[in-house]
């Protein structure tokens, strides 16, 4: 087997084939650059497949709001995808906005921003950690729009083909519930959240993972109607176990979403470099520390 293989050729339908680097004019911008705001050399770094998560650190007086949620992920990881996927002014969907990760980036990056959620207490953290980390630093929170309530509903008073990118990273089915390693029990003793709500309506706390699953496509399906034709969709998951099993849910969620035009286009590994490891198994059984999410990529492909 040859490590170096090219796994990078396709048929030759994709634009990247054939526009070949015509920057120079623009700061390097190519004008015909309908994406984003960034250059080839700047480009070229984004679509690197392998990420390594930058998170501000537990300890930065800027993680304390964060912290009270169970699973926010990291707003420079979401700033990177939104600084390749849009270009300034343009509108992010975030139907599980948590506490407001992709509300802070749209601010810092001056994107317009929605959220949804379903937990108001994470509503309120999202109002004060725009308060608190943006405005204080850019004078600025660019009014970005968080809403209470259920995504599934939502989604459907939005107009369509008004927004130009989703990003999001939903509930992981119900294993806020199943973990149980000295993290949780550390999170238990802080007081801290360790699942997002009671709600019969939180995807968290759906039993079934076929069910999970099928609300959750339909949910991010739903999306696609005010996502703008061949735009594109980021969704940050994880695979789990469910007690001995291993489940390849990014894997699953990538082919439920294709009945919704949803097209897969590549997956982006998320190297978790600070996640504390645990010794799973040992003496008897592999079992591994999950030490990355994954970033699917999908394009709208509706016409
Ligand atoms: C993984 S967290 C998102 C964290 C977020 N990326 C952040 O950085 O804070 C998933 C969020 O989805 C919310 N959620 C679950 N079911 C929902 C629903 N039906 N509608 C809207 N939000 C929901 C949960 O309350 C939780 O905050």
């Amino acid at each position: 087997m040859n490590n170096d293989i090219d796994t990078n050729v396709s048929n030759g339908t994709d634009n990247e084939l054939e526009n070949g680097n015509r920057d120079g004019n623009n700061n390097g911008i190519d004008p015909r650059n309908t994406l984003n705001d960034l250059s080839s050399k700047e480009w070229v770094a984004e679509t690197v497949s392998v990420w390594i998560q930058k998170g501000l650190g537990a300890n930065h007086e800027d993680a304390k709001i964060e912290r009270q949620h169970p699973a926010p992920f990291s707003f420079t990881d979401v700033s990177r995808l939104i600084r390749f996927f849009t270009k300034s002014g343009q509108t992010v969907l975030d139907p599980f906005v948590g506490v407001g990760s992709t509300l802070k980036a749209c601010a810092i990056e001056n994107r317009q921003g929605i959220g949804f959620e379903l937990n108001p207490r994470y509503v309120e953290l999202t109002k004060q950690r725009l308060e608190k980390e943006v405005r204080t630093l850019f004078s600025t929170t660019n009014s970005q729009d968080i809403q209470t309530g259920d995504a599934r509903l939502l989604v459907k008073n939005l107009e369509e083909n008004s927004v130009d990118f989703v990003v999001t990273s939903p509930p992981y089915w119900n294993i806020l519930h199943k973990q149980d390693h000295k993290a949780k029990q550390e999170r238990i003793a802080n007081n801290l959240d360790t699942q997002y709500s009671d709600d019969e309506l939180d995807l968290g706390n759906i039993q079934e993972y076929d069910k999970f699953l099928e609300e959750l496509s339909a949910i991010l399906g739903d999306c696609s109607r005010p996502l703008k034709p061949k735009k594109y969709m980021a969704i940050i998951v994880s695979d789990f176990r469910d007690k001995s099993k291993y489940v390849m849910f990014h894997a699953d969620l990538a082919r439920s979403l294709q009945m919704y035009g949803l097209e897969l286009k590549g997956i982006s590994i998320l190297y978790q470099r600070h996640k504390r490891i645990f010794p799973y198994g040992y003496p008897f059984a592999y079992v591994p520390n999950i030490h990355h999410q994954y970033i699917l990529i999908l394009q709208n492909i509706k016409k």
